[in-house]
């Protein structure tokens, strides 16, 4: 862009401020209820609804509270929620085996949402984390996480998911080479027009620390995860991994956290032009709404604010807990 050197008049900007109706002329990017990804999490028994306490205003649901959550998501014109399981700690084992079991938590939810609001698309996460006795996404052997093994498991959580009736399978572990073996898994299976969004960029960071509370895998998590997700000091490699994984088969990619990395955001979105989504992770929800709690800033405006702030770095969509809030404003 070449600098303008204009006349008096011309550099007057505050022209196109003037009022909303001309604000609203000039503007640049837009928030709609298309733009949100619902996560949720979901826990056992019936009629329950649990606070996460580390995350005021979100909650646990039994399946089917969830059934229920989603109808009226539904209704409220919000295209997807993703699950994410509490899973009882007697069902964490070694081999996790409770990750592919067709009638675990995650995929009992699954079920239910497309049976009582067939129009909302059905998001996962394949990690396998909330089953595994050390917290990691991946297998640990001899205290190292295990690449190429963990793939085999991924894919057969994955082939469960599908076969539940998942419409979006969402990989978050940063195991090398998962997405080309989920994808050929799920051509092979017949599940043509599953698609994969993946966590590509998923940076090893401490804003994930309310999610955990709300899995219930702080406690079971042994040293970090360090060794398969990314360095927060890097970007370049962002590319490398969003690239890698659009090659693999994958429909849209993940930026994650994503707040403090709206560079990586717009970087991607300009490089690949791939549908490109990020995660307002837990901690970024957990620090507004405790500000918005204690009165120290105004909760809906930086809420919209923080949204807007994703279009604007490039972003086609963002997974927010703040959804059904957002969707019930811009509804309203
Ligand atoms: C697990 C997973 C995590 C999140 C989504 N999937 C946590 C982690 O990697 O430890 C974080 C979401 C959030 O913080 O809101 N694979």
């Amino acid at each position: 862009m070449k600098p303008t050197i204009a006349p008096y008049p011309l550099t007057r900007f505050r022209r196109a401020r003037q009022s909303p109706a001309i604000r609203g002329l000039v503007r640049e990017n837009n928030l709609t209820v298309d733009d949100l990804i619902w996560p949720v999490f979901v826990r056992d028994g019936e009629g329950i609804e649990e606070p996460v306490p580390s995350m005021p205003g979100v909650v646990r649901r039994s399946v089917d509270l969830i059934e229920k959550a989603a109808i009226e998501a539904q209704a409220l014109g919000i295209p997807a929620i993703c699950i994410f399981p509490y899973t009882d700690p007697s069902l964490k084992t070694e081999d996790c085996a409770e990750a592919w079991n067709p009638d675990n938590l995650s995929n009992r939810a699954i079920r239910a949402i497309k049976n009582a609001a067939p129009d909302i698309a059905v998001m996962t996460d394949v990690a396998l984390d909330p089953y595994n006795i050390n917290g990691h996404d991946g297998y640990v052997v001899d205290g190292q996480i295990v690449n190429d093994q963990t793939v085999e498991a991924l894919v057969k959580m994955t082939l469960a998911q599908a076969d539940a009736g998942a419409d979006i399978i969402g990989p978050s572990d940063m195991m090398d080479g998962r997405v080309g073996e989920m994808r050929k898994a799920l051509e092979g299976a017949g599940h043509q027009n599953v698609m994969i969004l993946s966590y590509a960029a998923k940076y090893a960071s401490a804003f994930y620390g309310p999610f955990r509370d709300a899995v219930g895998a702080s406690g079971a998590l042994t040293g970090d995860k360090k060794t398969y997700q990314m360095d927060p000091a890097n970007s370049d490699e962002a590319l490398r991994l969003i690239e890698r994984d659009l090659t693999e088969g994958a429909d849209m990619v993940m930026i994650k956290p994503g707040m403090p990395y709206l560079d990586i955001c717009r970087r991607v979105k300009d490089t690949f032009g791939a549908p490109t989504y990020a995660y307002q992770v837990s901690g970024e929800y957990a620090m507004i709404q405790a500000a918005a709690n204690n009165g120290w800033i105004d909760g809906e405006k930086v809420m919209l604010e923080s949204l807007m702030a994703f279009k604007r770095a490039g972003c086609d969509g963002v997974l927010t807990y703040f959804a059904p809030r957002v969707a019930q404003l811009l509804q309203g």
